[in-house]
């Protein structure tokens, strides 16, 4: 016990992390059939994995005894040709978007220094922040979960390292329009982290910025519309300084072998990407027109929507949803949020039907 007090102090005040729950995790605590378990708790691709992704891996499983390139060049090149940015401007991480921000963190936090979060929002930010001995500052939302560029701006001081703006935003899936963000970037020094998770299944991007200016770094994964949730595959995209200074600190052959040729194959299966967009687009639509009659539906540019189940509480309707073998997201866990709010994936046509006709009966 005494090698414990080493832990640093900043790590006692971490809140852990609250994943979506697991299919295992709830066939063995309400004795259901895995098999029938429908997850939409963690915004995943409902279609599984794009075919030659899953051939890629195959292909290479035999050379998993050698190290990956340490540069993934392969993979930032496919990256450059999907975003139409220079490899130059890609960096990529072995551990999602996740592995983006604890490798920008080290790059730019320092203790004592701080980061502005617009909450509620993506809870990793904060852990992350805390983890690099920074100290997370906070920004309610409004009632319509959009942001204040004066309010962030107030909370920014000479402290300030990262600003964290996630578009569309998780849990309440809305965008930030370009002219809030410009006005954002122009008035500060700070870094402004744009997570663009979920921007595939959006109308617009804010990527172009990244061109003119110097302190906006876009964050992405393979996570969602590329359906590589499982082999952890994120990417950013910076501006041209950033990228030696982020290889310089991110760990040795971040990515691996598998995830490399994984990544490239999936880039370049335009055919499941265009699926993987078309289902979420219309998942988002039945959700909405069967979930209105019942409770609040707020708008959403990503792959799930968010409701509020007031004069209910999440807590309660996610329990029932449990015992009948759907797997939704509770969002008290998110701070800032109220006890009512739900995030539900848009699934395919069959689950959504059935998420529908549950509430339908719980409300
Ligand atoms: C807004 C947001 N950013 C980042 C991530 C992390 O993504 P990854 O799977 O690439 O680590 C998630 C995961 O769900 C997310 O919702």
């Amino acid at each position: 016990m005494r090698s414990e007090r080493l832990v640093r102090d900043s790590v006692k005040e971490i809140k852990e992390y609250v994943p979506g729950k697991s299919i295992e995790e709830i066939a063995l605590k309400y004795s259901l059939d895995p098999e029938k378990i429908i997850k939409l708790g963690s915004n995943e691709n409902p279609l599984g994995p794009s075919p030659l992704a899953v051939e890629a891996i195959r292909v290479k499983a035999g050379k998993v005894h050698l190290y990956p390139p340490s540069d993934a060049l392969e993979l930032r090149s496919a990256l450059s040709d999907f975003t139409g940015y220079p490899q130059n401007n890609i960096v990529v991480s072995g551990n999602g978007m996740d592995g983006i921000l604890d490798t920008m963190m080290r790059l730019f936090m320092s203790p004592g220094a701080e980061t502005v979060i617009p909450i509620p929002t993506f809870s990793y930010y904060e852990i992350a922040t805390l983890a690099n001995g920074g100290k997370p500052v906070f920004v309610k939302r409004d009632k319509d979960f959009e942001i204040n560029h004066r309010e962030i701006l107030a909370a920014v001081n000479s402290k300030t390292r990262m600003i964290f703006l996630c578009s569309p935003n998780n849990p309440s899936g809305n965008l930030i329009g370009e002219e809030m963000v410009r006005k954002i970037l122009d008035n500060t020094g700070a870094i402004v982290f744009i997570d663009e998770a979920y921007v595939d299944f959006a109308e617009n991007s804010l990527s172009g910025l990244v061109k003119e200016h110097e302190n906006l770094i876009v964050g992405r994964t393979f996570s969602k519309a590329l359906g590589l949730a499982g082999m952890r595959l994120g990417y950013a995209i910076v501006p041209d300084w950033l990228s030696r200074d982020y290889m310089k600190v991110m760990t040795p052959f971040s990515v691996d072998v598998l995830s490399i040729a994984a990544g490239i194959a999936a880039l370049g299966d335009a055919k499941y990407i265009k699926k993987s967009i078309e289902t979420i687009k219309k998942g988002r639509e039945q959700l909405a027109d069967g979930l209105e009659p019942l409770c609040r539906v707020y708008p959403s540019q990503a792959n799930f929507m968010m409701i509020d189940v007031a004069p209910r509480t999440a807590a309660g309707v996610c329990e029932k949803l449990l015992r009948m073998g759907i797997i939704v997201r509770d969002c008290t866990s998110f701070r800032g949020a109220d006890d009512s709010l739900i995030r539900i994936t848009a699934g395919t046509r069959e689950q959504n039907k059935k998420v529908i006709a549950a509430m339908e009966m719980i409300l």
